[in-house]
């Protein structure tokens, strides 16, 4: 049994792996955006301190937790704390199940905004263009929709097929230096732009009197979700590595990188955005604008962005590699457990899974006008308010669920488990040996793991049920 089950080749193709799970659409698509929305600054040194002080901790127990028992989320709660947390896991694979439902459809956007841009770069921006017009249009084309979810549910599947080493490893550590040397690129460009100095101010100065108590939940509610923490991912990840790699070190540089892109993420977008002076357009256009519409725009026009129109479907390639590391592992959480817990072969296992979430990538990719039964979907009532908040569609119901629901409540759960019910000795064993950076002091995590993070997502989860706070 245990020679059947991937592992990991070496350290580097892990810490690649799981640094590609966490940075992904929550780093290009998100974070920039609730910046934007809770104004930079403040907002900013928030969510570094929810990073340092909840997410580091529990990507230390989630990765612990896996390699002790060498189990995927289910199977690796049950043995290590006990049968009946068996559910926590299950939680997290129904988690991950609903994330990549939906989370599909947003990662085929970036392919059709490859094709597209790659078309402009080749046939030159039609002056008279909308953007606007241009995402509403395909959003709204169920077919197109369907199509472009479906290459990238078939891609994440062939990746999830081949296994940890000869799938997910490789596919890694082929994308990643990619990623990182694109994002370096256009980091460069923006230095170039005049709004460089104006966007490094917006998101590093802060001011304290923007900040309001929702922005400090989202920024918590937002680690966890960028650090692909709450579900079992790290857990499932972790249950890959070799005794002789250091959690402590690899947690620290896996939260580095996905920190430090997202930051790199956001220099780049705001750069762009106060090069042209389109600050009042992306607030307009929200979440899905900066991305999609505002974006776009930019590299074409005459004069913001240098060598736009070539960098610009390198971009959505960038979005597109990124959002794949991410997916991928979303599939091998709900694909091990099928293997760990039913005992089917991996590539049926994959294919089974893969088949199961794409019914439910249908319903997502048909929510933004593509069919009026999948946008027009709701619970209506108070349980529709409770945990919808009202919202409408496959797509904007699931995201609602997981980040104000599932992810917190299932980052309680295993906070809880890993520092109130896994045995100092357990976790001790796996985190302090030679390998273990100095810097790292055991007592100080196992109070951060068994106070500060349960404190700090206890009050996200009274906020969602008393206040109605929204993280999605
Ligand atoms: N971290 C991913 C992102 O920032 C999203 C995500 C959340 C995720 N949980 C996950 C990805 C679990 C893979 C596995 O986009």
């Amino acid at each position: 049994m245990s020679e059947q089950r991937g592992n990991w080749t070496s350290n580097a193709g892990f810490i690649l792996a799981a640094t590609g799970s966490a940075i992904g659409l929550g780093n290009l698509w998100k974070f920039p955006f609730i910046t934007w929305e809770n104004n930079g600054g403040a907002f900013v040194l928030v969510y570094l301190l929810c990073i340092a002080a909840v997410g580091l901790p529990i990507m230390m127990a989630e990765l612990l937790i896996g390699r002790r028992t060498q189990k995927s989320a289910v199977g690796a709660l049950k043995e290590a704390v006990g049968p009946a947390w068996g559910f926590v896991g299950l939680w997290g694979v129904l988690c991950g199940f609903t994330l990549l439902s939906y989370y599909t459809v947003i990662a085929g956007w970036s392919l059709f905004f490859f094709f597209k841009t790659a078309g402009w770069m080749v046939g030159g921006f039609p002056e008279s263009t909308s953007l606007g017009q241009v995402f509403t249009e395909q959003s709204a084309n169920g077919g197109l929709q369907l199509g472009l979810s479906l290459a990238f549910s078939i891609a994440t599947v062939s990746v999830v097929y081949f296994g940890v080493q000869k799938g997910i490893e490789k596919i890694a550590r082929l994308f990643l230096p990619i990623l990182f040397a694109i994002l370096l690129l256009l980091l460069f460009t923006s230095f170039a732009m005049e709004g460089s100095g104006e966007a490094m101010a917006f998101i590093f100065r802060p001011s304290f009197g923007e900040l309001d108590r929702g922005s400090i939940l989202e920024a918590l509610g937002h680690a966890f979700f960028t650090l692909s923490l709450g579900m079992g991912a790290m857990i499932t990840y972790g249950s890959y590595m070799a005794k002789h790699q250091s959690i402590v070190k690899a947690s620290a540089i896996i939260v580095l990188l996905d920190t430090v892109i997202a930051l790199v993420a956001t220099i780049i977008m705001f750069t762009v955005i106060f090069t042209a002076g389109l600050q009042d357009q992306v607030s307009d256009t929200g979440t899905v604008g900066m991305l999609f519409i505002s974006l776009p725009q930019l590299f074409f026009a005459e004069g913001v962005v240098p060598f736009g129109h070539i960098l610009a479907p390198l971009f959505y390639v960038l979005v597109a590699l990124a959002a794949l590391t991410s997916t991928m592992s979303l599939l091998e959480v709900v694909t091990s457990y099928v293997i760990d817990e039913h005992g089917i072969p991996r590539q049926k296992a994959t294919l089974m899974c893969g088949a199961t979430v794409f019914m439910f990538t249908i319903l997502a990719a048909l929510s933004f006008g593509g069919a009026s039964f999948a946008t027009n979907l709701s619970v209506p009532g108070p349980i529709g308010d409770l945990f919808f908040a009202g919202k409408t569609s496959w797509f904007g119901m699931a995201d609602h669920f997981v980040s104000n629901w599932m992810l917190p409540t299932g980052g309680l759960a295993i906070t809880i488990a890993a520092g109130w019910v896994l045995t100092r000795e357990v976790s001790e064993s796996e985190l302090v040996d030679e390998t273990t950076p100095s810097w790292f002091n055991y007592s100080a995590w196992r109070f951060f793991i068994r106070y500060v993070a349960p404190v700090a997502i206890s009050v996200i989860v009274v906020a969602v049920i008393f206040f109605g706070v929204d993280f999605s």
